[in-house]
């Protein structure tokens, strides 16, 4: 298995990908899958990382994104969605790619990277859960950043359009 950047024949292996990882997850909307999509069409797709396995192509995939803050775009980034086929889960492609794509982040120069989810998963990549920061619905224990400059903005963090299409 390796972790490389998405190439110009990707696009269908990742929908595919999201779709499937997301399918019966609890707080899905089912829609992840059209996310990748959406943010490529409006060049706002910082990084997308794929998981490539000699055998079954394309099994993880990973995005990374411009957000704001209080409406300001500050060098911040979002991670998601992640996903990772189920029959391929628990086997460590999902902790690579999110190493690999923390590491691709500092490498663009970002300030910060923000994601949601369990902290106690995330602090294994450096993530760690900052109350400064608030996203939407999401619990406030849920949003996890990683700082990568001097500051820690304080504010809402809005993620781009193209999360809300449906
Ligand atoms: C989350 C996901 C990407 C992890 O991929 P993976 O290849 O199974 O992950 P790994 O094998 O590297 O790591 C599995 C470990 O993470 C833990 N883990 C995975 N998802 C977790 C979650 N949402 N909350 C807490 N722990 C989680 C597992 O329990 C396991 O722990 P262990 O290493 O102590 O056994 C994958 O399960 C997936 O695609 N899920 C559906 C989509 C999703 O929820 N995406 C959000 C991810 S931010």
């Amino acid at each position: 298995m390796r972790i490389r950047p998405e190439n110009t024949h990707d696009a269908h292996a990742i929908r595919s990908v999201q779709y499937h990882a997301y399918n019966e997850h609890q707080y899905s909307y089912l829609s992840e899958y059209k996310i990748v999509d959406a943010l490529r069409e409006e060049n706002a797709l910082a990084l997308s990382l794929v998981a490539e396995d000699e055998r079954d192509g394309v099994i993880g995939h990973a995005t990374i994104s411009p957000i704001t803050i209080n409406g300001n775009g500050v060098g911040w980034y979002y991670l998601g969605p992640v996903g990772v086929l189920p029959e391929h889960q628990k086997h460590g492609v999902g902790s690579a790619l999110i190493t690999q794509a923390v590491r691709a982040t500092y490498g663009m120069g970002a300030k910060g990277l923000v994601s949601q989810g369990d902290p106690r998963f995330f602090k294994r990549f450096g993530f760690r859960n900052d109350t400064r920061l608030s996203y939407n619905q999401v619990q406030p224990e849920h949003v996890v950043m990683i700082p990568m400059g001097k500051e820690v903005p304080q504010g809402a963090v809005a993620l781009h359009p193209a999360y809300f299409i449906s």
